[in-house]
Parts: structure tokens; sequence; C-alpha cells
């Protein structure tokens, strides 16, 4: 894992019409609190990638991640295994 601050980016489009982010965002900035990853994680607000499931992209370095068919305990699981410990979390997504 990177010293680098990662990212997460995830819709934050007002009227995404895929509802369970509006979840996902809380959870993240939840989670972010939680685990005191102020200064390791920054929340990037994403456009439309057409994808319009609940996923996320975790920036790691020069690694992309995606995690996709999210839930907010999903996305709490992979804040805390792949940011807090390092452990990217493979089956719920992997690098692209
Ligand atoms: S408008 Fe939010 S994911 Fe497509």
């Amino acid at each position: 894992m990177s010293s680098k601050k990662m990212s997460i980016k995830v819709c934050d489009i007002p009227s995404c019409h895929n509802v369970p982010n509006n979840t996902l965002r809380i959870a993240i900035k939840e989670a972010i609190k939680e685990y005191n990853l102020e200064d390791k994680l920054e929340y990037v607000k994403n456009g439309c990638t057409g994808h319009c499931t609940p996923f996320v992209f975790i920036e790691d370095g020069d690694d992309r991640y995606l995690y996709a068919d999210l839930t907010p305990e999903k996305v709490k699981r992979i804040i805390k295994e792949h940011v807090l410990e390092g452990k990217p979390v493979a089956e719920l997504g992997g690098k692209f």
C-alpha cells in the first residue's frame, strides 16, 4: 500500500437514480470518521460513469480498484480492510 493519500470515488449526482448510492455516500463518510481516516482517505465526488449500480472506485497509489454491487455494510468493510488494513477485498472487486 502506498503512503500517498488514497481516494474513494462515488457517484455524487443529486438526481442519481441509483438510490443505494445515497446510502453509500453516508456510509463512506461515517467509516472515514469511525476509522479516523481523514488524513488517509479522500472522498471524491464522481460523475455518473454509466454503470448506475452501487459502486466505488478506490485509487491506491498507481492502482485503481472497482468495487460494485455494494451495500453500506460492504463499503464499510472495504474501507476497513482495504484502506485501514491494506488488504484489498478480492471477493467484492479488484484492480482494473
Ligand atoms: S447517475 Fe449515479 S450512478 Fe449513474
